[in-house]
């Protein structure tokens, strides 16, 4: 008998995409009184640095992030829809972060960046990557030695053994587990590029 199904939710199960049109259900204004990115990310991110956020939708954590690596520092912000895109351009003009931000339309099956990155975001987003293996060697390789990768995912989706599945197969490719941070209603982890 196949269990491998047991404890998936739908979303998993058929990878549902997030579609742009729920954007502002997301990034709604009580979300900040839920999720502080500065707060969440400050431990992890200086300035000058070159982050991912990898499924950015909308562009609230590329916001905050934005704060953080100032003017010397880049946020790419990456999404497989190009309307998400549009909608982190016009909020990083509004907030006057523009330069530090820039935005990338990747592939479901390839995110196709060049930069070397200090760190690397996945928020509620892993559950919607087609293959997550080839996923997660693709943000080894683009970290720096030492590099971290966040990953968060919603607890309401994403259930605890699907959640251990992405820790184990983060361990296969080669990171090691640095911290288990905590994020309102997220499973979180903070990685780390192992030698
Ligand atoms: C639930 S939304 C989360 C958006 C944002 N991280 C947040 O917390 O507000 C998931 C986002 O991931 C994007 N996404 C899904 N699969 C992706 C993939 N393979 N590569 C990049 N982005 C992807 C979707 O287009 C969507 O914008």
């Amino acid at each position: 008998m196949n269990i491998g199904h047991i404890g998936y939710s739908l979303a998993e199960k058929k990878k549902l995409i997030c579609p742009w049109q729920l954007a502002p259900l997301i990034d709604n204004r009580l979300r900040p009184f839920v999720h502080n990115p500065e707060k969440i990310f400050a431990p992890y991110v200086a300035e000058g640095m070159t982050v991912l956020d990898v499924g950015c939708g909308a562009g609230f954590t590329s916001l905050g992030l934005a704060r953080i690596v100032g003017d010397r520092g880049l946020v790419i912000a990456a999404d497989i829809q190009s309307k998400m895109l549009r909608m982190v351009k016009e909020r990083a003009v509004r907030a006057g972060l523009s330069n530090r931000i820039r935005v990338h339309l990747c592939e479901p099956v390839h995110i196709g960046l060049q930069e070397e990155l200090d760190f690397a975001v996945a928020f509620f987003m892993v559950h919607e990557v087609p293959d997550v293996r080839a996923f997660l060697e693709e943000i080894y390789k683009l970290l720096k030695a030492d590099g971290r990768f966040f990953i968060t995912e919603p607890k309401i989706h994403v259930g605890f053994r699907a959640f251990r599945r992405v820790i184990q197969e983060s361990q296969e490719v080669g990171f090691e587990i640095a911290e288990r941070p905590s994020v309102r209603f997220g499973q979180t982890v903070l990685l780390v590029k192992g030698n």
